[in-house]
């Protein structure tokens, strides 16, 4: 089956979320009954290695290791800002790979996909959207955003939609102005990972390990949103060895860390924005749990707690100010079904790119330079 051909021919103006070219981001446009969203099943993995350099196996997935006799909210003590000077390899982010690792994926597992010929599919790769979990995770929290914006290039190859998103310039410009307090914590969330996972499921973790952010374990997953059909890629911290279902994702948990929550105030923000970003990014790839380590200002983690991804939205419903998932997930199948509207000339030197900043409609322009493309010339090749 082609792309949605039913957003191809409906005139966009109809539509009352879209005025010609832009989609508005309002979030109470957006209000209604939840989307369907199939569960997410898992088609494949890949691993990157501490220097990046991709693997077609599971080698660098972690298991998930808890300490033993520790009841929740009690504390495990762990220094979380213990090795940042001495034990800490960082992944240089300079250095853009857009989708190069799932389109490797993709290059290598064309027959898992497989072209149905006989159901009138001729595309080389048999999903609507191709993408990482991270870019839907933006789009899902967009009618919550009031801080950052963002730049999707999408491209159009072969029936299916490719979405890779570019620095903005505030983006960037942050980063390169991170202050040193910013990086210790950035580090502490992957130090965090190292107290808690194991690099096989019968060892436990190495609390003296390096923190090598080069590293990373990706699952590939087939997904549906409505009438969109999805392969998205995310990295996942670390599975479960006793989870009750050893079947992906449902065994893959979560890991994160927060400030210690000391009165209703950090609570109440807790739940608006650090719970929402939580809830889009597992429920995306379908992970279940989530566990949270919270963190003294001294960098010591004070508790721990584990959160079904599930239960999450019945937390924070009815809080002023709160966040609905339904608003979510309403508004990225509005801009798929926009993607599918505006993005119409199949070609792989074409760049859509679409840009939000906060308190705007998503606008987008066209590109044809090369200094845009997202599909390199060696993917375009193999799928010819
Ligand atoms: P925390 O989320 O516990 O702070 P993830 O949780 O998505 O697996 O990411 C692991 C860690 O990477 C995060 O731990 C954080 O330290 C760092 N990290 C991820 N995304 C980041 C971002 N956008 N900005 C800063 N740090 C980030
Ligand atoms: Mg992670
Ligand atoms: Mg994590």
């Amino acid at each position: 089956r082609g792309p949605d051909q039913n957003s191809l021919s409906s005139p966009i103006a109809k539509c009352p979320f879209m005025s010609c070219s832009s989609l508005k981001t309002l979030h109470s446009l957006y209000q209604g009954s939840f989307p369907f969203y199939r569960l997410p099943s898992e088609v494949g993995h890949f691993s990157l290695d501490e220097n990046r350099q991709y693997h077609q196996d599971n080698r660098k997935l972690r298991y998930y290791s808890p300490p033993v006799g520790i009841r929740k909210k009690d504390s495990p003590g762990w220094n979380v800002m213990d090795g940042y000077e001495s034990h800490y390899v960082r992944r240089n982010e300079e250095e853009k790979e857009g989708l190069l690792h799932i389109l490797t994926w993709l290059e290598k597992n064309q027959s898992v996909l497989g072209t149905h010929v006989e159901g009138g599919s001729k595309r080389p790769i048999d999903r609507d959207f191709v993408t990482w979990r991270g870019h839907l995770t933006k789009l899902l929290c967009t009618p919550y955003e009031t801080q950052e914006g963002w730049l999707l290039a999408v491209t159009l190859f072969k029936g299916t939609f490719y979405i890779s998103e570019r620095e903005t310039e505030a983006a960037r410009k942050k980063r390169e102005e991170r202050t040193q307090e910013q990086e210790r914590l950035m580090y502490s969330g992957y130090k965090f990972e190292s107290y808690i996972c194991a690099d096989s499921p019968d060892r436990q973790p190495s609390q003296s390990a390096v923190v090598n952010t080069n590293e990373a374990y990706c699952s590939v997953l087939l997904a549906r949103l409505t009438s969109h059909s999805l392969l998205i890629s995310g990295e996942v911290d670390c599975t479960d060895p006793s989870a009750k279902s050893s079947i992906p994702p449902s065994s893959y948990i979560e890991l994160k860390t927060s400030a210690q929550i000391r009165n209703p105030h950090q609570q109440r923000s807790f739940n608006r924005y650090k719970l929402l970003k939580w809830w889009c990014q597992s429920f995306l790839l379908g992970i279940p749990i989530i566990v949270a380590g919270f963190r003294s200002q001294e960098g010591k983690i004070v508790s721990l707690e584990t959160f079904k991804t599930s239960d999450i939205p019945h937390l924070v419903r009815g809080e002023r100010n709160s966040w609905d998932p339904a608003v979510c997930m309403n508004f990225c199948n509005k801009f798929l079904s926009h993607i599918k509207a505006v993005v119409t000339k199949d070609d792989p030197r074409l760049v859509y790119l679409f840009a939000w900043e906060p308190g705007s409609d998503v606008t987008f322009t066209v590109h044809n330079d090369p200094e845009y493309t997202i599909l390199p010339s060696w993917y375009v090749k193999a799928m010819n």
